[in-house]
């Protein structure tokens, strides 16, 4: 075992995990410190979780990062989902890669918004990552407390779906963190938005609501709204557990376009039902 202050190059030299002021990487503190200090310049932290994959963690997550930095807060986007990224995409910041200034590694940036996202660290965003639960934590741990975030209004983080170790570590060391769950209204949801909410009260994380997506489809020509997925999970639970519904986003055409383009749908069309759902969720959470 080296030395304190000297790990000298060994497991954890430089990537977060040396004891603490360590003359062969320059690291300074230990992790535990650098993250305090570094989530303490930030005013609010959002983790945005689903029992459930595929029901708009991601959009919500990427919107509301970017919905926040348009009224001209100081944002933070942190992409957790080590296997499944979407952040780059959505943000059309495909390709893009981390730097560092030797001391920290700065986020990419658009405008008052600093994103971070394993993709960036990948040579070939089509490679798949084989990692293990350790390691995926160390890389949570270096980004919350390596990531040049500055003084932040908000550090919103997407997570993977489920309550597996990319929201448990977040989760675990973000304790003063708010929790908004995305659900969709099938009955079949409404099993995996309950775990949600268990995960969230044994981890004494702040529920800040739900928001039910793929709500219903509002015709574009007639105005009419067909149910396409019934039940009403995220509002029966809301209802059943006294948690906010921050709001009901139907489904889009644009947004999974703006997505897809890189153009978070939040900025294309401010006068669309999933729009201007999706403000109410924002001012819900402001
Ligand atoms: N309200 C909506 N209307 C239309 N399409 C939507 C809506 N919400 C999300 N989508 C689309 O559904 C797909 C899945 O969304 P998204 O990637 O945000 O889900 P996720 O929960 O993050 O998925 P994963 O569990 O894989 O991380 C995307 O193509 C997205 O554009
Ligand atoms: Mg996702």
């Amino acid at each position: 075992m080296s030395e304190k202050g000297k790990c000298g190059g060994s497991a954890g030299c430089g990537s977060g995990g040396c004891s603490g002021n360590c003359e062969s990487c320059g690291e300074k503190g230990s992790p535990k410190q650098r993250i305090e200090e570094a989530m303490s310049r930030v005013k609010r932290k959002i983790v945005v979780l689903s029992g459930k994959g595929g029901v708009g963690k991601s959009t919500v997550a990427v919107n509301l990062a970017f919905a926040l930095a348009a009224t001209g807060a100081k944002v933070g986007l942190m992409d957790v989902d080590i296997h499944g990224p979407s952040a780059p995409k959505m943000l059309n910041l495909d390709g893009m890669t981390l730097a560092s200034n030797g001391e920290k590694i700065i986020p990419v940036e658009i405008g008052t918004l600093k994103v971070v996202s394993l993709a960036f660290l990948l040579q070939n965003p089509d490679d798949a990552v084989i990692w293990r639960g350790p390691v995926k934590l160390g890389v949570i741990r270096q980004f919350l407390s390596d990531v040049d975030w500055g003084d932040l209004d908000y550090l919103v983080v997407d997570t993977p779906p489920g309550t597996g170790d990319e929201p448990l570590t977040v989760c675990q060391i973000l304790k003063d963190a708010g929790a908004v769950i995305v659900t969709t209204p099938q009955e079949v949801s409404a099993a995996d938005v309950r775990k949600s909410v268990s995960f969230c009260r044994q981890l004494e994380l702040n529920i800040l609501g739900i928001v039910e997506n793929m709500s219903g489809f509002v015709c574009p020509h007639c105005g009419e709204v067909t149910e396409i997925f019934a039940g009403g999970a995220g509002e029966t639970i809301a209802e059943k557990y006294g948690i906010p519904l921050l709001g009901k986003i139907p489904i889009d055409p644009a947004v999974s376009a703006g997505g897809d383009a890189g153009n978070p749908f939040a900025r294309i069309n401010s006068e669309t039902p999933a729009a201007k759902a999706f403000a109410g969720v924002v001012k819900a959470i402001r």
